[in-house]
């Protein structure tokens, strides 16, 4: 009962050194003042933009897209200046090192890893070796286990009897549909299927997410003393320590017992971690088990949401995908060459996130050191960059009628340029950024890739669906476009 009135105190405090800090900052000569502003000028103004960029962010960075066409251009937020970049910035930037245009420090400054996760998580980063190495070289190994886990977990979710529609909350069964797929590669059975370890997971990364975005707005020298506040790290470590304590060390025993010769050592990301031996403690590993699903699971269920309200609001396309799925499968089964056969279903994907998916910034960055463009562009020490990735997506010169939701459009396009690699689905480049672009574009895009598009198969062969209650089911909300958590969709068993 005391946290609460804490809570609340710290949030106030935290929100009125923003604004304090946020005055300040406008009220003075800054080194961004040659980048053009859109948006209102002078002190108040800035603050203004800064408060309608939170429900308007796509609209402000259009605006700029359209009057700066060639030039960066800037944009006050909560956080500070945010310079997006013109699109032929983009190859420039991206051949810059990773140490120059940080990724991570933009992820920090969004999640504060260090609060949120704990401190050896900012400070190693060996996930994405993990990634980019076992995880996506084992994808066709991992498939079986995804494809039993999604039928179990589909299945048990959408119990039903024959002709009775359900309406299920979109958001909320496509955060557990993904928590339990993405556990299944993580931890194995039996502990991917326990209710209390998916839920623990799926609560886990939504509690991360809210704390990191309210320290996010507390100026750094008061973070320490916040994050005690606002923060429940340690019990959600203590809770995940629990369920992970008994397994971690019975697979400590057996890595001691047998070394090398433990024949039937799991196939999952926790045992890779714990091969690894960066980190051997139960606390330690169980932080980075929390980490890595909070990486691949918000982002994936957000996909899928939006991908099921996509389907059941275009039912025109149910047969087209019915019949490319039933003929895929008949010739090579669920396999991952299987999947990579559907270019329906990849396209309807890649369509629904090209179309809605895209946030007003995209591939974003922090200078750590001051950087001149080619243009002549500066970029002082501690510059948030990004592009303005939605601007991008439906600027008519990268596609045809781009406000028009096009759910075969990249089938169409691999048909005409005879190149079927292009515009997958997977693919990044400089009209594509979902999946941001460069040396950080995400690594984990093979597998939500495969995930997201095994669902969508097996949910279209299925199942027949039709939105329910609170339809037209997206928000905007801080430059992205989401799926309303009230939203629901009515599934009932195939009828035909
Ligand atoms: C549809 C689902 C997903 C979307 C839309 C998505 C999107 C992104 C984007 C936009 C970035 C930033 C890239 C850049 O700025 O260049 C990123 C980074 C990242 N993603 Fe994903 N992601 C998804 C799924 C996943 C999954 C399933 C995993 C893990 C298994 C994952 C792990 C990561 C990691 C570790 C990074 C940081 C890369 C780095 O620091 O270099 N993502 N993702």
């Amino acid at each position: 009962m005391e946290e609460l009135p804490n809570f609340q105190l710290f949030c106030g405090i935290g929100l009125a050194a923003s604004i304090l800090a946020c005055s300040y900052a406008a009220s003075r000569p800054h080194p961004l003042d040659h980048i053009p502003t859109v948006g209102s000028p002078g002190l108040l103004g800035s603050y203004w933009s800064a408060v309608k960029y939170i429900s308007n962010a796509i609209d402000i960075v259009q605006q700029g897209f359209n009057k700066y066409k060639t030039d960066a251009f800037r944009v006050s937020t909560m956080h500070g200046w945010i310079v997006y970049l013109n699109p032929s910035h983009l190859e420039e930037v991206m051949k810059l090192p990773t140490d120059v245009m940080s990724f991570e420090l933009v992820l920090d400054d969004m999640v504060r890893m260090e609060y949120t996760f704990g401190s050896q998580i900012s400070h190693h980063h060996y996930n994405l070796t993990i990634i980019r190495t076992r995880l996506t070289r084992n994808l066709s190994v991992l498939l079986p286990g995804i494809k039993d886990e999604m039928v179990a977990t589909l299945d048990g979710l959408l119990d039903m009897k024959p002709n009775e529609w359900k309406s299920i909350p979109v958001v909320d069964y496509s955060r557990t549909i993904t928590a339990s797929i993405l556990n299944r590669t993580v931890v194995r059975l039996p502990l991917c299927r326990d209710p209390d370890w998916v839920n623990f997971t799926v609560q886990s990364t939504m509690d991360a997410i809210k704390e990191g975005v309210m320290l996010g707005g507390v100026p750094d020298f008061l973070l320490t003393l916040s994050a005690k506040f606002i923060t429940t790290t340690s019990s959600r470590l203590r809770r995940g320590v629990k369920h992970l304590d008994p397994i971690i060390k019975e697979r400590l025993r057996c890595m001691q017992a047998y070394g090398e010769k433990w024949t039937d050592r799991p196939f999952d990301v926790l045992q890779w971690f714990m091969d690894d031996e960066n980190e051997t403690t139960t606390p330690l590993l169980t932080a980075r088990i929390l980490f890595f699903i909070f990486g691949g699971m918000i982002s994936t269920s957000i996909v899928l949401a939006k991908v099921l309200c996509f389907l059941a609001t275009n039912p025109q396309c149910v047969q087209p995908l019915r019949e490319e799925v039933e003929m895929v499968i008949d010739e090579h089964g669920w396999t991952r060459e299987g999947i990579a056969q559907m270019r329906r279903v990849d396209s309807f994907i890649k369509e629904t996130l090209r179309f809605d998916g895209s946030a007003a910034f995209g591939v974003q960055r922090k200078t750590t050191k001051d950087v001149t463009l080619s243009d002549g562009t500066f970029l002082p020490q501690g510059t948030h960059v990004a592009v303005p990735a939605y601007a991008i997506e439906h600027d008519h010169h990268n596609y045809e009628n781009p406000f028009s939701f096009e759910p075969f459009r990249f089938v169409d396009l691999q048909d005409k340029c005879g190149d079927l690699s292009k515009y997958q689905l997977t693919s990044v480049s400089h009209d594509s950024l979902m999946f941001g672009f460069g040396k950080s574009a995400c690594p984990g895009r093979f597998l939500a890739s495969m995930t997201l598009k095994a669902l969508l198969a097996y949910i279209v062969v299925t199942y027949d669906l039709k939105p329910g209650k609170d339809f037209p089911d997206s928000q905007k909300l801080a430059g992205v476009i989401l799926t309303r958590p009230s939203a629901k969709l009515l599934f009932r068993k195939r009828m035909d």
